[in-house]
């Protein structure tokens, strides 16, 4: 108690009047963290309000294997995808996904995962996400691992998902939990729940690093032969899963770390940008960033910082076995969050302080990072809002655009521009039957029997 009360005296009167056994859970619950990393938080805590002077002498826009490329150095691009092919086939990939976050900011009461995210068949995020790994298995003969990071937040809730829909039949799914971080009143006093005991909350996913290696998930890796770990968040279901050509990239680069990139649509778009800070690549987060940064644009009009994070990253694993034992910084948000206070008496969400580490903190630390520019179209539209950009609706429309696009590359009579898509028919097509145009084509002309009705077809 003496450490505890070390860092919050505020609370000592009301320490005083507790009785032996809340003193006793009090302490337990403070112990979760060592007293070490509590000094540190505090002080970040308190940081947070000093004002920073940010000198951007040095930054610059980073290199990038943009889309035109693939034309011009298309020999290394086609040798990029057989080096890719060869490291999925030996075995050498799994997924990891980041699914710790709750569907709050689209209104949707529990795990972002289980949101109904595709037009027709309303399958979830995480039915989207395990086809796509399946069909991996069956084009390549590869058992594919997937590591899903959940929190306190939505562990219990996923797991009964998967366990009710019979782990969508994937067979090698393992589940780990983030760790957990404590949060600050703007007072600096810790959130405290009933009990009384400290509220803790997920720690980011910057905790993936550590969280893999204290589950046992870094040893089940190593023990399979896994050497790259395919991470993506959980809100997009255009991702591309193992894409063949990324992983060449990042495998003929020796990179760590690398990341599929989109040009910005915009100064506000909400993501987060790249940028070299001396020879150093970084990721400026958009909640982060100075506007008059965001603004800059080049002689040519277009914004100096564009490439944006799609959150798509080709990752070692003995990478992630160096990152897990290094700290990184800490970022605090402020938050409207429900606490109790010292009294027992429950708070209205309060701005109060939520502290997170971020994967993408860990760039500096990795050798050779790659950046490649994507087609948006295709593999990026996350579903984030309840409304307007990045909502449901934006997302289903972008998977239909994707859909209707292939067949009209296919050279059937689908009526749609990229800018209007009213005249695209409503269908959808599984992962199972194809998740790129290439795979598609394939699979559109082997059909013996081809639907000649669009409206509300479904291909699997
Ligand atoms: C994120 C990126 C941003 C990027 C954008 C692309 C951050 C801080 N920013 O923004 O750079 O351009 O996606 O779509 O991530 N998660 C956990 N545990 C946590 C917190 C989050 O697993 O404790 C997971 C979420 O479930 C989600 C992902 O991390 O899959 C991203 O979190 P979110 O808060 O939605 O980030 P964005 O603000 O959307």
């Amino acid at each position: 108690m003496r450490n505890f009360l070390q860092l919050f005296p505020e609370l000592r009167t009301w320490v005083q009047t507790l009785d032996p056994e809340q003193t006793h859970r009090l302490c337990k619950s403070f112990e979760k963290i060592p007293f070490r990393e509590w000094q540190a938080l505090k002080i970040a805590s308190q940081k947070a309000f000093e004002k920073k002077s940010l000198s951007v002498k040095r930054w610059t826009q980073p290199a990038c294997f943009m889309l035109q490329d693939r034309q011009i150095q298309s020999t290394l691009w086609q040798q990029a995808e057989s080096r890719g092919v060869q490291h999925l086939r030996h075995g050498k990939v799994a997924a990891l996904t980041v699914a710790g976050g709750l569907g709050a900011r689209l209104g949707f009461p529990g795990p972002k995962g289980l949101v109904p995210v595709t037009p027709l068949k309303r399958k979830t995020l995480f039915q989207v996400f395990a086809e796509k790994l399946r069909s991996i298995e069956r084009l390549h003969g590869v058992r594919m691992h997937w590591f899903i990071m959940t929190s306190s937040d939505t562990h219990e809730a996923t797991h009964e998902a998967f366990q009710k829909n019979h782990w969508y039949d994937m067979q090698y799914l393992h589940l780990f939990q983030q760790g957990e971080i404590p949060a600050f009143t703007t007072d600096g006093t810790c959130l405290l729940t009933h009990g009384p005991s400290i509220n803790y909350y997920p720690d980011g996913h910057g905790g993936v690093f550590k969280a893999l290696a204290s589950t046992g998930c870094l040893d089940k890796m190593s023990a399979y032969g896994i050497e790259t770990l395919n991470y993506f968040q959980v809100d997009n279901p255009l991702v591309y899963v193992c894409d063949c050509h990324f992983l060449g990239l990042h495998l003929d680069r020796v990179s760590d770390f690398s990341t599929k990139v989109v040009a910005k649509t915009g100064a506000d778009e909400n993501v987060g940008v790249f940028v070299n800070k001396g020879d150093v690549l970084q990721l400026l987060e958009y909640s982060e960033m100075p506007e008059y940064l965001s603004v800059k644009k080049t002689r040519d009009g277009q914004l100096y910082f564009k490439w944006g994070n799609t959150a798509m990253h080709l990752i070692q694993r003995s990478f992630v076995e160096a990152m897990a034992k290094k700290k990184l910084p800490i970022h605090i948000t402020h938050k409207a969050m429900q606490y109790w206070n010292p009294l027992g008496q429950s708070q209205g969400a309060t701005s109060c302080q939520k502290l997170e580490y971020f994967i993408f903190d860990a760039l500096p630390f990795a050798k050779n990072p790659l950046l490649i520019e994507i087609d948006r179209k295709e593999e990026f539209s996350p579903v984030k809002n309840a409304q307007g950009q990045d909502s449901l609706d934006t997302c289903r429309r972008d998977q239909i655009s994707r859909w209707n696009r292939w067949f009209a590359n296919c050279g059937l009579n689908v009526d749609l521009n990229d800018k209007e898509i009213n005249n695209a028919y409503c269908l959808e097509v599984s992962p199972l039957f194809a998740d790129d145009y290439t795979s598609f084509k394939k699979m559109w002309n082997a059909l013996v029997i081809k639907p000649n009705c669009f409206e509300n077809l479904y291909l699997e």
